[in-house]
């Protein structure tokens, strides 16, 4: 079944290319080699590889694949030969058919995935890569990277640092709101997402009274998934106007069809293929008549016709500033500082964190920026440290918190709050101004027996004077011009001053 000429369906997924908007999707085609003669790899628009890990993995025993009425439920355990092997014995033949190659890479440890990517990369045999991060994190525990977006984006930045490939994250619908999950992987390097991988789900033999898989829970795929994940494709162009591949219950031109109206530029075929081996082919077949139909004349300007472009998010920075002027955290105008200079902004730390909504997306955009320091413990200094500390512990996975205090001006681990000799601890601050307090809050932590990684702050606003020997990452810099009251040009043109500090409070 070779496609036939028309219409062109090429199609852009941010720095990929592929021929045609339809893959086949990960786990289900092999390595793209099983099915020659009926469906040639280099047919669709990409091969998406079966889960490639660094080592062998042997999967799951059988059974691992059971029918339900109308979809799929297995637990194949990602079996793979490794990643060597497949670079040896079969992605010279893949290869050399011209298919468009996406591998998909998996791992049970975060540098386990960059060691695959780089591999991979090194072969430049590999258009892309497809992250698979439904995988569980053995070091934190055995919950998969997809249950926290700071942990997904570990993965992500990990991949990000060894290749300059395309990354398509491949999400999850189950645990962390795959919306937050996209967004924290674009922000440290991904350049779309699968949407989405497969439902828990658990089918019971009821002869036997026990789990029809081996493995108990499996993934749910099919027809039967196939709404959850439009709708899931749906919200995360919403949320990123980012390229997205629809996965999920697609099995002809008219679930296709639903996935682009969504917002996605390509599907992968998965579930279909098994019962049909020929579904991709007649997509990409349905595709062309529909595009002759409505008289396009290529799938992308059909595209371009019917979804509406939606803006990509702001960078970070930029994101955090809205927050911080929405919630009257940062004010402009005319104020008196508690140093008695007089300044065009005011930064009340309190606005922000009163909100826990805003305080937690403002603490995970840090976190992305703390991804790589090898903190055990997290330490803020005084009230807004206890908030900061404890919320960007959760996010980022370490297991313990807490703040120093000032006893008699000085700054100190009280409370029975303990480090284990050597323990590697993050620093966070609310506002940087001088640094003062976060310096002494180093110098406690070190008395106490620690030894600080890093530090981080929502707002530095010392004009680039904290030069601190860690490495230091606002996530906000933030210019406040200050002038003596005598010569004070907001005072000459007449505005009124406010003095909203609370340090002069008796
Ligand atoms: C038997 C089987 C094996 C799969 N293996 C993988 C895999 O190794 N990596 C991965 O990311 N997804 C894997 N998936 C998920 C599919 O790639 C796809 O996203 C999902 O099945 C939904 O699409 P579908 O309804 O068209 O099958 C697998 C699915 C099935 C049914």
């Amino acid at each position: 079944m070779r496609p036939r000429a028309g219409a062109s369906l090429e199609v852009q997924l941010g720095p990929l290319r592929l021929r045609n908007p339809v893959v086949m999707a990960s786990g289900t085609f092999g390595y793209g080699l099983d099915l020659r003669g009926i469906v040639e790899p280099q047919w669709v628009g990409a091969v998406v590889t079966k889960g490639l890990s660094l080592e062998p993995w042997t999967g799951h025993a059988p059974p691992r694949l059971v029918e339900t009425p109308a979809g799929l439920v297995n637990a194949i355990g990602l079996e793979n030969p490794g990643v060597e092997a497949f670079v040896q014995h079969v992605l010279p033949q893949l290869s050399a058919t011209g298919a468009t190659i996406i591998a998909n890479i998996v791992g049970k440890q975060v540098e386990e995935y960059a060691q695959v990517a780089r591999r991979l990369d090194g072969t430049g045999a590999v258009a892309a890569f497809e992250i698979n991060i439904s995988c569980p994190n053995v070091k934190e525990g055995g919950a998969t990277f997809a249950t926290s977006p700071v942990t997904a984006a570990r993965v992500v930045a990990a991949v990000r640092a060894v290749t300059r490939r395309p990354i398509f994250v491949k999400l999850a619908p189950m645990g962390a709101d795959p919306v937050e999950v996209a967004r924290a992987s674009a922000a440290v390097g991904a350049d779309g997402f699968t949407v989405a991988n497969t439902y828990p789900a658990l089918v019971i033999d009821t002869r036997s009274g026990r789990p029809a898989l081996t493995a108990g829970v499996g993934g749910l795929s099919g027809p039967a998934v196939r709404p959850l994940s439009v709708r899931l494709a749906s919200e995360v162009y919403r949320a990123t106007g980012m390229p997205i591949i629809g996965s999920g219950g697609v099995e002809t031109i008219r679930d296709a069809l639903e996935y682009f109206l969504a917002g996605a530029r390509a599907v992968a075929v998965g579930t279909a293929t098994f019962h049909r081996p020929t579904a991709a082919l007649e997509i990409v077949e349905g595709l062309r008549d529909h595009l002759e139909t409505a008289g396009a004349a290529s799938f992308e300007a059909w595209l371009d016709s019917v979804v509406p472009r939606v803006e990509r998010r702001p960078a970070p920075e930029e994101q955090a500033f809205r927050f911080l002027q929405q919630t009257g955290a940062v004010l402009e105008g005319h104020f008196q500082l508690s140093s008695g200079l007089h300044s065009d902004r005011y930064v009340e730390k309190f606005r922000l964190l009163e909100r826990p909504g805003v305080a937690e997306a403002m603490v995970r955009l840090l976190a992305l920026r703390l991804l790589d320091l090898p903190a055990e413990v997290v330490v803020g200094p005084a009230t807004g440290g206890i908030l900061l500390a404890y919320e960007l512990a959760r996010q980022l996975g370490v297991s313990r918190a807490f703040f120093t205090e000032r006893v008699g001006g000085r700054m100190q681990v009280r409370r029975g709050f303990s480090l284990p000799p050597g323990a590697r601890v993050l620093l966070v601050e609310d506002v940087v101004t001088t640094g003062g307090s976060v310096m002494e809050t180093a110098e406690a932590v070190e008395e106490a027996g620690g030894q600080v990684v890093g530090i981080g702050c929502l707002i530095d606003r010392s004009g680039g004077r904290f030069a601190p020997p860690v490495p230091f990452r606002p996530l906000v810099r933030l210019e406040l011009r200050t002038h003596p009251p005598e010569a004070c040009p907001l005072c000459e043109q007449g505005i009124p001053l406010s003095d909203p500090g609370s340090r002069r409070i008796r």
